[in-house]
């Protein structure tokens, strides 16, 4: 058991941001099963009979939140993270991504990879991620170890793709859905408690409708989840709907192969249309945005308040390397600037997104659009105890200008210029996973 105490940042929906002073938090086998703010540390801790070591007293620069979580990353692209971005979506597909997850054949590039990619993202605060890995399922499978060892919560994707790929990148129909059967059963069969397959078609250009409606069948037979990508750039939704004859938009392509589920994410979703969103939240399907990467290859300005505005469920994601970071903070300031530019054309009382929506889609929303927030996203009795320790004394020296501030503007300040030296613990499921993973990162060194 454990108690942590001090101030708790937590969100409890969008518009409920919650700043809870002195708050004891109590912390047995991974679960939350007490929390109460204003309280009394020393009788708490002698209530539960929590030995002293295992009390954590935060300091007056320092406050606890959930962990945050990446909804759409690749994997294997990390190597290509920050450059290659002269060429939009389709292009740099064949110039740059496809050569580069080609070489994950190659099991021993893929420990480093991988190994790197994973501690990487939790040092910065990811505690949960949604990869797209390659789709070679060996390495897709020490993902999972890998995720399973430094301690990351993942839903690990082999990827899926049966046309309009390079021959030196492709897999023959059959053979995609043999290898994405004996995926599931074998990463299911590790039971490893925070690591999951998800069903991973690339996108509607690179998949067969057969395919894609095996794949549907096999994520409703072992109950997982399912992510790919939707209308990012203009060229792509052309493409795509042009393929898939008899379907009338881009949604309709991945309704028409049944991947439309409550467990289903969908990265992007730029440019649908408002009868698209109408069938996206009939499914209760997900968006990852990502607006680093829609920026950096130029795929367009997605307007989050109208995909939530529609009931959707929206997450962010980094897009690695679409997006050329990895990290969860960098999604936040991005998807705020996108919306402040977006603001600039619509009427006045259109809300940009602000820190404190960053703040909730980055935990609770991302929760939500996995579907897992009832599991996680921000401190309820009963959840698993993901979360991050902030020091604020590790952002830029001055602290007093800091403290002298309100913990709202605390907050905001840290979300705008903070990094992972402030992240100072990271915990998964109540493991503290964050020395591991830089241990990790220096004997990989
Ligand atoms: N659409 C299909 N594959 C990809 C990918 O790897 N990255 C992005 N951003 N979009 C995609
Ligand atoms: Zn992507």
């Amino acid at each position: 058991m454990k108690l942590f105490y001090g101030l708790v940042i937590h969100s409890k929906s969008i518009d409920d941001l919650r700043f809870l002073p002195n708050t004891a938090l109590v912390v047995d086998h991974g679960k939350i099963v007490f929390i109460e703010d204003n309280a009394d540390v020393d009788k708490i801790q002698q209530q539960h009979q929590i030995s002293a070591e295992n009390v954590i007293v935060l300091k007056e620069n320092e406050f606890l939140m959930p962990g945050m979580i990446d909804t759409h990353i690749h994997a294997p692209q990390y190597v290509n993270a920050g450059f290659g971005l002269d060429l939009p979506l389709l292009g740099w597909l064949n110039k740059y991504t496809f050569p580069t997850e080609s070489r994950f054949s190659d099991l021993n590039f893929a420990d480093e990879v991988y190994t790197r990619v994973v501690a990487n993202t939790l040092s910065n605060g990811t505690t949960t991620a949604m990869y797209f890995a390659t789709i070679h399922k060996e390495s897709a499978l020490l993902l999972g170890d890998i995720a399973h060892q430094i301690g990351q919560r993942a839903f690990v994707g082999k990827v899926s793709m049966d046309q309009n790929s390079p021959d030196y990148y492709i897999e023959e129909k059959s053979s995609a859905i043999k290898e994405i059967e004996d995926f599931i059963v074998t990463l299911q069969s590790k039971k490893y408690p925070n690591v999951q397959p998800v069903i991973t078609p690339r996108f509607a250009i690179t998949c067969s409708m057969d395919l894609m409606k095996n794949l549907s069948q096999l994520a409703a037979k072992y109950d997982v989840n399912i992510q790919t990508h939707v209308s990012e750039n203009p060229a792509e939704c052309e493409v795509a709907v042009s393929l898939h004859e008899g379907c009338r938009d881009y949604v309709d392509i991945y309704a028409q192969a049944n991947l439309l589920t409550a467990k289903t994410i969908l990265a992007h979703g730029i440019y649908l249309s408002d009868k698209e969103l109408e069938v996206l939240h009939k499914y209760q399907t997900s968006i990852s945005h990502c607006p680093n990467s829609n920026c950096s290859i130029r795929s367009g300005m997605c307007d989050v308040r109208r995909l939530m505005t529609q009931g959707l469920h929206v997450g962010l994601g980094t897009d690695v390397s679409g997006g050329f970071s990895p990290s969860i903070l960098d999604a936040m300031r991005f998807a705020i600037t996108v919306s402040n530019l977006l603001s600039l054309s619509k009427s006045e009382d259109y809300k940009p997104l602000n820190y404190k929506d960053v703040f909730f889609m980055s935990t609770l929303g991302g929760a939500q659009a996995l579907g897992i927030g009832d599991k996680i996203g921000n401190f309820e009795v009963g959840k698993d105890f993901d979360a991050l320790v902030i020091n604020l004394a590790q952002t830029d020296g001055n602290l007093e200008l800091w403290l002298n501030e309100s913990i709202e503007n605390r907050l905001s300040k840290w979300i705008h210029l903070g990094d992972d030296r402030s992240i100072s613990r990271v915990y998964v499921h109540g493991v503290e996973v964050k020395e591991g993973a830089s241990n990790v990162l220096r004997v990989k060194r």
